[in-house]
């Protein structure tokens, strides 16, 4: 088979099985395919720092349908692969895989990684993208297992804020042959956060940092993956005293924007290292990043001019006999929405599962065609003409009870809010509009037309959302928080991520 019939294979196969899972499981498992351009240049980088000749024993232990060892065979030299190994814990990619890759020589295990025991010979060469499952979605038991095992194996433990990618990174160290080189395609954010100093002290100590590329934030070429992505390669041994690691950034792997080499010292006394990269952090990130605006056009949710007149109840319409095609579902305000909730579900009509629907009036016709076709919403509308009609909202308007259209948002935002979360992020999956209590964020063609995409960004946005936005002086922190469109729409990417 040649190496492109091989690739396209892995690739149907891949959609397939995306398309047979929810996006929701998906990300409990942190199960998000390399995009093949990358994997090879993640590779082909990773076997040129091996020296030249010297076997490869390859180990993937996030294996997916396996879009590293794909790369390594088109890569590698005729011959120069002697093993390869991988682990899946989830079968329904795994079986797959494993069937995919049976005349391959591929040895590849069922089950987590994190549990199974390093195997001689060891890997010469590990390229991995771990799941990027976030702490808060590991058990605490598992987490204590996980800091522990990381710990006996190089001597570091992480903090309990750290995602199991770093899990992994530290434990795959024990299954490393001395000298062997390791690819990680990881967030950017252990750059930064104080969770990560874990990692970078374990980059900077235990292991030869070659080099660190990171990614533009909001760089499309992710395909589903809007988290700001760094890869990194290291060697199996102890840095050598005057240890340069080179640092690159933005365009690609093989052509980055910029590159600096940075010795070990200055990475060991650095408490962040995004300040490291060759743009003094993250400003030129930010520039090249550009904002959540540039993803999404936000508007202010409907204003109704007179939410009791407009808003009525399911029961209300019922009870009074109007049309409900004349309505449009609209979310209650972020109180009727209970506390805690961030995602609305829609039943197989789309309508948002909630305990009490509301719907807006959302009619155009002239009043003489309602008349005639809606008598109910005829005398209805007539029941609001001496006060509701007169007001500043409706007077500007023809007819006067026309609403602004809003289509339903897959994203909104609670627009005000006191205390240490001022805002919440919500995904909408019914097809409500909702008031103007709420920034509705509407994707631009691009990136954030992806539904996948919208789902992992709300979830950044929920975690780090807040923060960002005051740290980059869109709110402040204490008191009532009041966010206008264009502050939400001037969010920086790189900030966020
Ligand atoms: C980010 S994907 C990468 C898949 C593939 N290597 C690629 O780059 O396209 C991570 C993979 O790790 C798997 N995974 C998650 N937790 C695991 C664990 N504890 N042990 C082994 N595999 C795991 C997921 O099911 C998913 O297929």
């Amino acid at each position: 088979m040649t190496a492109d019939s091989r690739e396209a294979r892995r690739l149907a196969l891949q959609a397939e099985l995306d398309a047979q899972k929810t996006a929701a499981s998906r990300n409990r498992l942190g199960q998000f395919a390399t995009p093949p351009f990358l994997a090879r240049e993640v590779v082909r980088e990773a076997l040129a720092l091996l020296p030249a000749g010297d076997a490869v024993r390859f180990l993937d232990p996030a294996f997916g349908t396996g879009s590293f060892f794909s790369a390594l065979l088109d890569e590698a030299p005729a011959g120069r692969l002697s093993r390869s190994a991988g682990f899946e814990i989830d079968g329904h990619y795994g079986e797959p895989a494993r069937e995919l890759w049976r005349e391959s020589g591929l040895d590849l295990s069922l089950g987590d990684f994190t549990r199974a025991e390093p195997r001689e010979p060891k890997a010469t060469l590990i390229v991995c993208n771990p799941p990027y499952v976030r702490h808060h979605h590991l058990e605490p038991a598992d987490k204590l297992r996980l800091q522990a095992l990381g710990e006996r194996a190089t001597g570091i433990r992480l903090s309990g804020l750290a995602g199991l990618y770093a899990h992994f990174m530290l434990l795959a160290q024990s299954w490393a042959a001395e000298g062997a080189v390791a690819a990680w395609l990881v967030p950017a954010e252990f750059l930064d956060v104080n969770y990560g100093a874990g990692l970078r002290r374990y980059l900077a100590e235990k292991v030869t940092l070659l080099r660190l590329h990171r990614f533009d934030a909001g760089d499309v070429q992710f395909g589903d993956a809007l988290v700001t992505s760094a890869v990194l390669w290291w060697r199996h041994r102890p840095p050598p005293p005057g240890h340069e690691a080179l640092f690159t950034s933005g365009g690609s792997i093989a052509t980055p924007r910029r590159s600096e080499t940075v010795g070990v010292e200055r990475l060991r006394s650095a408490s962040k290292w995004a300040g490291v990269f060759a743009d003094g952090g993250d400003g030129d990130g930010e520039e090249t990043a550009g904002t959540l605006g540039d993803l999404f056009t936000i508007r202010r949710g409907v204003a109704t001019g007179d939410n009791r007149f407009f808003i009525l109840s399911e029961a209300e319409i019922e009870t009074r006999g109007l049309p409900l095609e004349c309505f449009q579902p609209i979310l209650p305000g972020p109180r009727g929405l209970g506390a805690g909730v961030t995602v609305i579900e829609a039943d197989s009509e789309g309508r948002p599962r909630l305990a009490k629907r509301h719907y807006l009036l959302e009619c155009r016709l002239p009043e003489s065609e309602i008349a005639e076709k809606h008598p109910a919403l005829w005398r209805y509308l007539q029941s609001g003409v001496p006060e509701v009609s007169g007001r500043y909202l409706c007077r500007h308007r023809t007819p006067w009870y026309a609403q602004d259209h809003r289509p339903p948002p897959p994203l909104l935002c609670t627009y005000m809010g006191r205390g240490e979360t001022p805002f919440r992020f919500l995904l909408n999956r019914s097809r409500a509009t909702a008031p103007n209590v709420y920034l509705l964020l509407y994707p631009k063609p691009g990136p954030a037309a992806d539904p996948e995409m919208i789902e992992r960004l709300w979830r950044s946005l929920n975690d780090t959302g807040t923060a960002a936005l005051i740290a980059a002086g869109r709110v402040y922190g204490g008191g009532l928080h009041k966010l206008e469109p264009r502050e939400l729409a001037g969010l920086p990417l790189a900030k966020m991520f």
